[in-house]
């Protein structure tokens, strides 16, 4: 059923059993994104040490792509440097849950969006320090 309507295996593993669902508690970095089409909402949470994803935890109010695609980019940027996982594109989201149907193409870039805004939110806290 999944196949008929485009969602790889992966896509849907994500979906039933997301990766680092959750919030931290005064993150070192915060990023926020919606896209303003869908409605769809994402926020993804970090702990860094020694420049260093320690940990990441993230909430979406999205449809089901949104949330494997969630699930997805956490999983790639956990235990990466900063400078990797700035380097996280949308598309590598997309290759690694082996592809999205192309009406949902934009709930990768929505993850992979929040992944840097949350990265930018705590260098910019650094500066500030
Ligand atoms: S439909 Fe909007 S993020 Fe998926």
């Amino acid at each position: 059923m999944a196949d008929q309507i485009g969602y790889s295996q992966k896509v849907m593993e994500h979906f039933m059993n997301p990766h680092n669902v959750g919030v931290i508690e005064n993150p070192d970095g915060y990023g926020k994104v919606g896209n303003p089409v869908c409605g769809d909402l994402m926020e993804i949470f970090i702990r860094v040490k020694d420049d260093v994803i320690e940990d990441i935890r993230f909430r979406t109010f999205g449809c089901g792509s949104a949330i494997a695609t969630s699930s997805m980019v956490t999983d790639l940027a956990k235990g990466k440097t900063l400078d990797e996982a700035m380097k996280i594109t949308r598309d590598d989201v997309a290759t690694e849950l082996e592809g999205l149907p192309p009406r949902k193409m934009h709930c990768s870039n929505l993850a992979a969006d929040a992944l840097h805004a949350a990265i930018q939110d705590y260098r910019e806290k650094q500066k500030k320090e």
